[in-house]
């Protein structure tokens, strides 16, 4: 189930030529089941009309600070006791300087006084003002009370201006959006899951590699399912054509021996790891430091030397869940056990390797102790949200977060 169904977002839209971005942020958190109230300052109706947001939304834009709602609280009060979140994107310079002053002269600034949800801001302005000392001393203020800022994107402005101030695209901030409500509510809060994907290229010479079909497309829907899970995500990618999510820590690597250090480093204070990738089990002895030119020849041999086996070499890590995959052609029962024994994993997702490996789709039978479960082809990011459930069900002594209210220490 996605993490934003269900919860109450506030969206405060302010004076920023960005403000018709966000309507595609509104729309997709309403299509996911998300109740988004959206405060719209004054300024930010210049922009953008309330009619788009209250369309998108299927309820009234708020700008009034003294309209009273049915509960006969007054609004700024009462819309920030009932949210889960308040993002404000396009966040104007003025509007940070009011929240780092803690004025409250609108409902916005009001409602980001009264609410104890978290806060999440997403700038956008003329690059100068945003570097400007008076801007970076106030989203450092607002940082240090522990609000969540995005960077604003490098890039061309709507005035011909080139620089730092550039709104994130919606699906950047959606995705921190899931990754701050996952943090306070989702089963794997305060845990560290690690997720290799895409695969490994070695180097024959400076242009050629050997490498393999892996899009990255999986592993990089798994990395997103345990960050809306709340998890901090470190995903440790070879190269793959996809596009890796948001909210995550991302490390690119290109050979097997480079996602071996990697991975043994990320796992010193991992939880679970889900070793995606599809590594390669062989690279070229040598690399040749020139490129190589076929001259006379007619054959071309280059000798293999085998690669280490990067889950076999971290077996001595019980406390740590680890998830393989296995990608077979044949025999896929018979292997997958085999694998999930030899490299002392907790489960191993097997799948069809031509079915799976580079498609949008992808059948998994999941395999542990207990048995074998077999789930029908789906999605990759429907498959990945069920491959983290399933985790989370089966070793949820090891990985789920205490209830909330039953937490003793602070996360
Ligand atoms: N794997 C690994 N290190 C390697 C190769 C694979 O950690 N050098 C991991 C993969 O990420 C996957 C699991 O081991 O989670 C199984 O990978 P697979 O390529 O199917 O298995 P291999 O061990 O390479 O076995 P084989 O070549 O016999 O299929």
């Amino acid at each position: 189930m996605s993490i934003v169904k269900g919860k109450h977002i506030i969206l405060g839209v302010t004076g920023s030529i960005a403000a018709y971005k966000v309507a595609e942020l509104a729309r997709n958190l309403t299509l996911d089941g998300a109740i988004v109230d959206v405060i719209m300052t004054a300024a930010a109706q210049r922009f953008v009309g309330a009619a788009t947001f209250q369309a998108l939304t299927g309820r009234p834009v708020l700008d009034d600070m003294w309209a009273l709602p049915e509960d006969g609280v007054v609004g700024h009060v009462s819309l920030g006791q009932h949210a889960d979140l308040l993002v404000i994107a396009p966040a104007t310079a003025n509007t940070i300087a009011r929240l780092a002053a803690g004025l409250c002269d609108d409902l916005l600034t009001t409602t980001a006084l009264a609410t104890s949800a978290p806060i999440l801001i997403a700038p956008a302005m003329n690059p100068h003002m945003y570097e400007h000392p008076a801007t970076q001393a106030n989203i450092a203020l607002l940082r240090q009370r522990g609000v969540t800022i995005l960077e604003p994107a490098y890039g061309r402005m709507a005035e011909p201006v080139i620089g730092r101030g550039r709104l994130p695209e919606p699906a950047i901030i959606e995705a921190e959006i899931r990754a701050l409500l996952g943090r306070t509510c989702g089963p794997l809060r305060g845990r560290r899951v690690v997720v290799t994907a895409g695969g490994t290229h070695e180097p024959i010479d400076p242009v050629r590699f050997i490498g393999n079909r892996a899009s990255g497309r999986m592993g990089y829907a798994i990395a997103a399912a345990a960050r809306d899970r709340g998890a901090s995500v470190t995903l440790i990618s070879g190269p793959a054509t996809a596009q890796p999510p948001a909210a995550v820590t991302l490390i690119r690597v290109e050979t097997a021996l480079d996602m071996q250090r990697e991975v043994v480093s990320a796992i010193a204070s991992a939880d679970l790891l889900i070793m995606n990738a599809a590594v390669a089990d062989f690279r070229p002895a040598t690399a040749s430091e020139h490129k190589i030119k076929k001259g006379d020849d007619e054959e071309l041999t280059i000798r293999l030397v085998r690669n280490p086996d990067i889950l076999a070499s971290i077996a001595h890590r019980r406390d740590l869940v680890k998830i393989g995959f296995a990608a077979e052609t044949h025999d896929l029962l018979t292997y997958a056990h085999e694998k999930l024994e030899r490299k002392g994993l907790d489960m191993i997702v097997a799948n069809e390797a031509v079915a799976s490996i580079g498609a949008e789709d992808i059948q998994m039978i999941l395999i542990d102790a207990q048995g074998v479960e077999r789930l029908p082809q789906l999605p990759k990011p429907v498959a990945a949200e069920r491959l983290l459930d399933a985790i989370i069900e089966r070793f949820a002594a090891r990985l789920r977060a205490p209830e909330i209210g039953s937490m003793t220490t602070e996360e």
